[in-house]
């Protein structure tokens, strides 16, 4: 009976789904559709429709996404969506999957492999509105009375939170949530969703649009850790929501992310960043930190410099926050705004692409070293200089790749006389002296100092 009972703890301390396990994982997004055809077909196809990657696609091809190191992925939304809805947005039959994905079967069966590869899966959500049919809701199901939804006006001023809530994204039919029936189908559809599929989480789309007490209740039918999109780059805004939903993206520091590595400004942009969001959100460490997603240009696409790519992709896999990394960034895909942003990928898993290599060796030191168990803590911050650690782990960014960079690293907290070498380069070693190290980074490497001679990073160095 004891030993029941330290079980019944153990598997309630690291329950799949909820936030503080989620904390420890690293999430790669993609779009089931461009992500890989079941039937193995790699041509090329019409980025405005569908393209044909389906689950089974997907389920074949986990291997690649747990060498590169992420042991979670976020999938697009698998309802039945109105023609050309490739993307998942437009939702027709709630009650019915996607059949250019699949079935029910073939769904079951990537999250049953996922699983089995402890991988977890994400579920995008929408839970908004509907496929773009105007107003002829009998195309709708259940939703199919104008009843269901607001009144047909046009979301055009973004600060008018009435509007936001009420009115209709890019024309798209917006449910009446404050509708008791509509309510209860919604809550009982997200429950019977995570149930049947077992998905770990889910990632809800359109947050803002629409009010924060029905999230709440939304959040509580799912029972997973909810990641919320609220695209926005305030942190007073935004921070609320997190009030309603476990996890929200990091939009503020998304933008500063760009100001940092595209733009160059300052460093201590993401210093202040995050001291401003430590008092506007409940949970920095459940905010999702990432650099690029299905819903912006790529960073390659705005400045094409792979240094700066790859430190903001070091610091969106290794910063406070849980790593959310889009497809093709170990690809060094540059799609500019949408649909351009939405490659496939099934010609190009290259698993010695010098990014996917980058990624795949941070990836192994964040779980060599269990950098996400150890609290992020900045150390340096200057115009051309961050680092931070995480526990016995530094981490060392400048954004002026054309200018060595030289710094010591203070009040470490790490024990003097420690050797720390570069995850990138092992005969690249320093010794804490007086609780610091000296840094010196040239054409815009990333470094990652982490205690010497782990047997996995040795053993896979030998592999190499
Ligand atoms: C691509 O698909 C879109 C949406 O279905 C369509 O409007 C467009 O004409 C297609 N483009 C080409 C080149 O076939």
């Amino acid at each position: 009976m004891y030993t029941a009972l330290v079980c019944a703890l153990l598997m309630a301390g690291s329950r799949a789904g909820d936030a503080a396990a989620w904390k420890k994982r690293a999430v790669y997004q993609l779009l089931t559709d461009r992500f890989a055809k079941s039937n193995g077909d790699t041509s090329g196809c019409n980025l405005s429709n569908y393209c044909g990657g389906d689950f089974e696609g997907v389920r074949k091809n986990l291997q690649y996404i747990k060498d590169l190191g992420f042991d979670a992925i976020w999938i697009s939304p698998v309802v039945d969506n109105l023609d050309g809805g490739y993307h998942g947005y437009w939702a027709r039959n709630w009650n019915q999957i996607n059949s250019h994905f699949g079935n029910s079967d073939s769904l079951k069966q990537l999250v049953e492999t996922a699983h089995s590869m402890d991988i977890w899966v994400m579920v995008d959500v929408v839970a908004n509105h509907v496929a773009p049919i105007g107003n002829d809701f009998g195309q709708i199901s259940p939703y199919n009375s104008g009843d269901h939804y607001h009144s047909n006006c046009d979301i055009n001023d973004w600060n008018n939170q009435w509007q936001v809530e009420n009115c209709r994204l890019s024309g798209l039919p917006d449910l009446k949530q404050e509708n008791g029936w509509v309510r209860q189908q919604l809550k009982d559809w997200i429950k019977n969703l995570v149930q049947t599929y077992n998905f770990d989480g889910i990632r809800i789309d359109t947050i803002p649009e629409v009010p924060k007490d029905f999230w709440s209740e939304f959040g509580q039918s799912a029972g997973v850790f909810q990641m919320g999109e609220c695209f926005n780059g305030n942190p007073a805004y935004v921070g609320d929501y997190q009030n309603h939903v476990t996890g929200l993206f990091n939009y503020p520091m998304y933008y500063t992310i760009k100001d940092t590595f595209q733009s160059q400004k300052s460093m201590r942009g993401i210093s202040s960043r995050y001291v401003e969001e430590q008092g506007k959100f409940k949970d920095v460490d459940a905010l999702g930190l990432f650099v690029d997603n299905h819903d912006n240009s790529r960073f390659l696409n705005g400045r094409n410099d792979q240094r700066l790519f790859k430190s903001a992709l070091a610091f969106s896999l290794t910063g406070k926050g849980i790593p959310f990394m889009y497809y093709g960034s170990e690809q060094g895909f540059a799609g500019g705004n949408d649909p351009n942003n939405r490659e496939p990928i099934w010609s190009n898993f290259n698993k010695d692409h010098d990014i996917f290599k980058f990624v795949q060796r941070i990836m192994s030191a964040r779980k060599t070293y269990n950098m996400p168990s150890s609290a992020f803590a900045e150390k340096w911050a200057d115009d051309d200089f961050y680092a931070f650690t995480r526990g016995n782990v530094v981490v060392a960014l400048t954004n002026k790749p054309d200018n060595g960079v030289n710094r010591n690293v203070p009040n470490l907290g790490i024990n003097n006389g420690m050797t720390l070498c570069n995850i990138f380069n092992q005969g690249d070693c320093q010794t804490v002296q007086n609780n610091n190290i000296n840094v010196q980074l040239n054409n815009g490497e990333v470094k990652i100092y982490a205690p010497r001679s782990s047997a996995d990073d040795m053993a896979e160095i030998a592999m190499e």
